[in-house]
């Protein structure tokens, strides 16, 4: 018979993301009301390692709902690579006498939650944030929607100089090997074109675009390049190439870097963590392990954690087709 749970520790690993805060705080605040007791971990699975914890009531959390960042902070830890760093973890977590996990991150630490759970007996639910983006089983995950608006924002502002100067801009935002951040965020800011690591573009037809553009009566042009894209560049080198090839074109180049991960939740990352945080507590009290939760179809539901990470999440191409016709 599976052991009951009356105490639950959480984490918040891997890159930060807006929303982060609003997931603790849900699930400090459902451990509260179904009446278990929750520990915070420090640092991710480094905190774990090194029994660094808070223990967490509902008033702990207060006043955190709107805040980025963390308040448990995040890191990528090396020692949990190890089995010997592991084992560490799960002798703190047994002295802390945690029955069972929640982990709030991307795919680096749903992968650290796999390898331990198959080590060492202790449940664990995953709660995707992430400014990527790129975890199946979710059509959205926490920071996304925040990171999104970021980026709009501040391409808006790019658009305001490059207009005034009649300069071609390419912007490069994150979004690691996938391209959310770019596509959704371009075609919200309306560029002109958008480099994702899921399609390749192609250098000739970049150039063709450009000068279509130019021959359009444009003046000035944005695109915006997702750091994994693969047409073969960075974002230096192809702003160098254009300007070989198109004289006519003044270039620049700003990368957005890790401001895309600050600020407030937008209240669409606040509801989904709130949501998932809730969930995620009702999902491990329910028997549930080695499972992620996700919104689908406007509902939070289960995925098998291990299929999540190795399944891609398919990005929308249809996305880039209006963009072509939006960017004539
Ligand atoms: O996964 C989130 C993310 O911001 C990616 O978009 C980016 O590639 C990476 O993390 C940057 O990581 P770090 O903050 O460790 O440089």
């Amino acid at each position: 018979m599976k052991k009951p749970i009356k105490k639950i520790g959480v984490i918040t690993s891997g890159g930060d993301a807006p929303g982060m805060n609003a997931a603790i705080r849900a699930v400090v605040r459902a451990c509260a009301y179904y009446k278990i007791k929750c520990i915070g971990f420090y640092r991710g699975y480094q905190g774990m390692i090194d029994g660094d914890y808070i223990e967490m009531d509902a008033r702990s959390v207060k006043n955190i709902i709107s805040a980025g960042g963390t308040v448990l902070q995040s890191a990528r830890s090396q020692e949990f690579r190890t089995k010997a760093g592991r084992k560490k973890a799960f002798e703190s977590l047994k002295k802390a006498e945690v029955d069972g996990l929640i982990l709030i991150g991307g795919d680096g630490t749903f992968t650290g939650g796999v390898v331990f759970g198959k080590e060492f007996d202790i449940p664990f639910v995953g709660i995707p944030g992430t400014i990527d983006n790129d975890i199946a089983g979710t059509t959205s995950t926490i920071g996304y929607d925040t990171a999104l608006n970021t980026v709009v924002e501040a391409i808006d502002k790019i658009r305001d100089t490059a207009s005034s100067h009649n300069r071609l801009f390419f912007i490069e935002v994150m979004g690691r090997d996938a391209g959310f951040i770019a596509l959704n965020a371009g075609v919200g800011a309306g560029a002109e074109e958008i480099l994702i690591p899921e399609e390749d573009l192609g250098l000739d037809r970049l150039l063709e675009s450009l000068k279509r553009s130019k021959r359009s009566g444009k003046t000035s042009s944005i695109v915006v390049v997702s750091e994994g894209d693969k047409i073969g560049k960075n974002v230096f080198e192809l702003a160098e190439y254009v300007k070989e090839h198109l004289p006519e074109y003044e270039a620049r180049v700003s990368v957005l870097g890790h401001m895309q991960r600050g600020g407030n939740p937008t209240c669409f990352d606040r509801v989904l963590a709130s949501k998932m945080g809730v969930k995620a507590v009702e999902f491990l009290l329910d028997g549930e392990s080695n499972v992620m939760v996700g919104f689908v179809n406007g509902k939070i539901l289960t995925t098998n954690i291990e299929d999540a990470i190795k399944r891609e999440h398919e990005i929308n191409k249809e996305l880039l087709r209006i963009s072509d016709i939006l960017s004539i």
